[in-house]
């Protein structure tokens, strides 16, 4: 048998001083919504190739449900509730086993609102299961809608929403609010920190509402900074061909609709077995784990690096790799749907672009 070693701590009478310097940012948040935001900011100087590229990411599984979801939940939520199409009696109805999901269930349990989460097969058992755990009710489609599973859970939506009287769907792909909440606090905060002085924001798109929200902080801020789109190749959003996609959370395979019109500096496309490469790389070299989109985002800075020299650029990173764990992390999956052996993705992963 094994003697647990006991530590002894130093006794500290109290009024004294520990001897240690006093800690910065220690407020309390006055609940678990109001800790949303203020995510922080770290230096990757590992990452890249080139030197003299400052590489400054936004780590957004920091939010309490872990990810940038949690601030347009949050604020399709309240501004509903403040407007009056949403009362304490109101059902909110959502399809999403994502991120959107997550943090919808999240704001739906602070505020005491039934959600009810419309999910197909493909979604991952974890999602679903801090989506239940969180207490939302979870609706599954078991069957394809013209052999699309997108369309299924849509019709469900409006099922439900017709059946339930006092129903609200947020719409995450079409809400204001959505694109509102990165601009009023994700793109405020980088700015803050950064004091304007960025040269490029790259930043993972589907429904665009970060992009978005992102662009026109800056544009109204008179900031010259450029705003990179990473998109998914698969993904039919700025005029892509529709192919398969594995990588949850970026690209999209139907135009939403905040993303009718919408234009930014430069779209940079990245393939699956990038973003998992991207996400190999940031736990190999910077002890970071990313989610798929973070992966993605990051190696659209490393194709475009030789134009980035001398320059700032932020990334935003939407999620942690801990969603990942059974896909981007995971080599007989990356395998089995990406067809790149262990061995290749370490190269890919390692290898100068
Ligand atoms: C992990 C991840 N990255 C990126 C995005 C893209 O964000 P947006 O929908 O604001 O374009 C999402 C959205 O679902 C996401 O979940």
């Amino acid at each position: 048998m094994s003697t647990a070693q006991i530590y002894e701590l130093p006794v500290i009478a109290q009024g004294m001083g520990t001897g240690l310097p006093s800690l910065q940012n220690t407020e309390i948040s006055a609940n678990v919504v109001d800790s949303i935001g203020n995510t922080p900011m770290i230096r990757l100087s590992r990452y890249l190739d080139l030197p003299n590229i400052d590489l400054i990411a936004k780590l957004e599984a920091s939010n309490p449900g872990g990810s940038a979801k949690d601030r347009p939940a949050r604020r399709m939520i309240e501004e509903g509730l403040k407007d009056g199409s949403i009362n304490a009696k109101t059902t909110i109805i959502e399809s999403s086993s994502g991120n959107m999901g997550i943090g919808l269930a999240q704001i739906c349990r602070y505020h005491g609102l039934r959600f009810i989460c419309v999910v197909d097969p493909n979604a991952q058992a974890q999602n679903v299961a801090i989506i239940r755990a969180l207490g939302a009710e979870v609706r599954l489609v078991t069957e394809p809608l013209n052999g699309d599973f997108l369309a299924a859970r849509l019709a469900l939506v409006k099922e439900l929403l017709d059946g339930i009287e006092d129903s609200f769907w947020p719409n995450q792909y079409s809400n204001l609010n959505n694109p509102l909440a990165h601009e009023f606090g994700t793109i405020r905060e980088i700015d803050d920190t950064l004091g304007g002085a960025f040269d490029y924001l790259f930043v993972a798109t589907s429904s665009t509402g970060t992009a978005r929200g992102c662009r026109d902080y800056l544009a109204k801020r008179g900031r010259h900074t450029a705003v990179v789109a990473v998109d998914a190749a698969g993904s039919i959003l700025f005029n892509g061909n529709a192919g398969p996609r594995k990588i949850s959370g970026m690209g999209a395979g139907t135009l939403p609709d905040l993303a009718r019109d919408q234009h930014f500096d430069d779209v940079v496309r990245v393939s699956d077995i990038r973003c998992v490469a991207g996400c190999r790389r940031a736990a190999a070299r910077e002890a970071l784990l990313v989610g798929g989109s973070g992966g993605g985002v990051l190696e659209a800075v490393r194709q475009m690096q030789s134009e980035l020299v001398g320059k700032t650029v932020a990334v935003i990173l939407h999620d942690s790799g801990v969603r990942y764990l059974e896909t981007v992390f995971n080599d007989a999956w990356v395998e089995k749907e990406l067809g790149c052996s262990a061995g290749d993705l370490h190269t890919m992963a390692n290898s100068r672009f």
